[in-house]
């Protein structure tokens, strides 16, 4: 474990095993649909990476990145694109592919601007979800693990844009924080 760690909360293995049962999922729900997964850049690099080997059906990838304005490990409200869709998304089936939910300010901004942009269907992937912090009603419709309420690091996640290239998610101690 990294030393900076406090616990190890999903080892490599049990995502990995995780990661197999949604790709399976979404292969048989999404036969004949040719879909378009979107990755929600950066924390979700890792995920669409073993998710997309695990889909057993033609399907696409493109890639965005948004930011919320203000502190690095709060969302504050106000969500922006940072890098746009390379094609456009009108008449799509669209899954977009996130690492964790909290607030849900992100997805639910998300969902709204591909909707607007006329795809055809948008479903959420979202590999943790952190319910207490909900401030919006919007759910993953295939989900990974339920995590508590705390910031986690690992497997794309980042404190400070470090910790991303964990292979498993854990927490960091609380001494990180304040150096
Ligand atoms: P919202 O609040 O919009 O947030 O649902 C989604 C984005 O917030 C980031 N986030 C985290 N990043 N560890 C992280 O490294 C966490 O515990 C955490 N919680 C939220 C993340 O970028 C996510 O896409
Ligand atoms: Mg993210």
């Amino acid at each position: 474990m990294h030393p900076d760690l406090e616990k190890v909360l999903f080892s490599e293995e049990e995502i990995l095993a995780c990661v197999d049962r949604m790709g399976r999922q979404l292969s048989a729900d999404y036969d004949g649909k040719n879909p378009l997964f979107i990755c929600v850049l950066k924390g979700a690099v890792l995920f669409m990476a073993d998710l997309v080997k695990r889909v057993t059906i033609p399907l696409e990838m493109d890639f965005m990145a948004t930011s919320s304005y203000g502190a690095a490990s709060k969302s504050s409200g106000v969500v922006r694109i940072l890098k746009d869709l390379e094609r456009p998304v009108e008449g799509r089936h669209v899954v977009i592919v996130e690492d964790i939910i909290d607030t849900g300010l992100t997805l639910a901004y998300l969902k709204e601007v591909l909707l607007h942009r006329r795809a055809a269907s948008v479903k959420v992937a979202a590999l943790f979800d952190k319910p207490e912090g909900r401030k919006m009603e919007i759910e993953a419709d295939y989900r990974g693990f339920v995590v508590p309420n705390e910031f986690i690091v690992g497997y794309g996640l980042d404190y400070a844009e470090r910790y991303r290239n964990l292979p498993y998610v854990g927490v960091l101690k609380p001494e990180v924080y304040e150096r």
